[in-house]
């Protein structure tokens, strides 16, 4: 069985029982792309986003290290600031359009309710693994109930049936299911992270489609050479890539310098995905702006009412 990417399929799922989904994601790509035509920068982000794990184990073998979970911060810190050694692989046609999203990660140093805390939390559950139902995301369906979605990026790290490595929620979709989540054996670098998918990559592609990016082929169910991603410098192709592709790898007619697959939102191997582009930057920065703006701010003061007007525009403008 191929892999597939679990966003897609929970994308579908969710549509048929969240109505507000299309809508919320109407509303955030048109923002989006007035955004872009005005040259706007978009909001850079939070300082810092603040990172809540929640490990789910039946064996002990999955109840990952502080280490591990450490060094899964550290690859998104480096792969969301173009900081990554492997950035270099990017073939020389490409690397004008490499883009530095200029994102920070942190585990969350306090809980929802202000307490001090490790940001990572860890249940034994009885599970032998999960689908991309979300079960995990609730303390009721055997899984660990997240912390407060607008606030923190939320992720689950456990065992997922189907090849699955990993799925993300889109920007838009229901509050109490928002975030990631990672196959244990696909999180982190090194530990009990499993080759080819031991370089934390996982959590970077997922968290671009936390972040509203869609694969680069477009999320089409069936491949076409005209579905669009809505990124205008990543060319189109076919479908996914996988294992380690040489370059150039042409596919639709974008000869000769052929897919982007050394790209994060494709389906290759840890260690030939690098880099994103300026134009994913951009998305990226007009789902934090626009869909997550709360995040990494601390809860709200229920004393600090904004003036009614400025709020009334904050709340149309701002797809849930
Ligand atoms: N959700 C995708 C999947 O399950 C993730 C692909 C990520 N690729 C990687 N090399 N880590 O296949
Ligand atoms: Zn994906
Ligand atoms: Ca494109």
């Amino acid at each position: 069985m191929p892999r597939s990417c679990g966003s897609v399929q929970n994308y579908f799922r969710q549509v048929d029982f969240y109505p507000d989904l299309r809508r919320n994601q109407a509303v955030l790509e048109g923002m989006t792309i007035a955004s872009a035509r005005q040259g706007r920068q978009g909001r850079q982000g939070p300082a810092e986003i603040p990172v809540v794990v929640h490990v789910l184990y039946r064996a002990e073998t999955d109840n990952l290290s502080d280490e591990q979970v450490a060094s899964q911060i550290e690859v998104l810190n480096e792969d969301f600031a173009g900081t990554n050694d492997d950035i270099k692989n990017v073939p020389p046609i490409f690397v004008d359009r490499v883009g530095n999203p200029g994102l920070r990660f942190a585990l969350a140093t306090t809980d929802p309710s202000g307490a001090p805390a490790t940001g990572i939390t860890r249940r034994k559950i009885t599970t032998p693994s999960f689908g991309v139902d979300d079960r995990m995301k609730a303390e009721s369906t055997g899984g660990t109930d997240p912390w407060d979605t607008a606030r923190y990026l939320n992720i689950w790290v456990c065992r997922l049936s189907g090849g699955v490595l990993g799925y993300a929620q889109f920007p838009g979709g229901p509050p109490e299911t928002d975030g990631v989540v990672i196959l244990s054996s696909a999180f982190g670098r090194g530990g009990t992270a499993a080759a080819p998918f031991d370089l934390g990559r996982t959590t970077t592609h997922e968290v671009g489609h936390y972040l509203n990016l869609s694969h680069i082929w477009g999320e089409a169910r069936v491949p076409t050479c005209t579905d669009t991603d809505s990124v205008d410098d990543t060319p189109n192709q076919w479908g996914p890539n996988f294992g380690k592709p040489t370059f150039p790898s042409a596919s639709c007619d974008n000869t000769p310098d052929g897919d982007l697959f050394m790209n994060y939102m494709d389906y290759v191997d840890d260690d030939t995905m690098v880099m994103f582009t300026d134009g994913q930057v951009a998305r990226m920065h007009a789902a934090l702006e626009f869909s997550r703006p709360d995040l990494g701010l601390a809860p709200a003061d229920p004393d600090d009412v904004p003036a009614p007007r400025a709020r009334r525009k904050r709340t149309a403008a701002r797809p849930q």
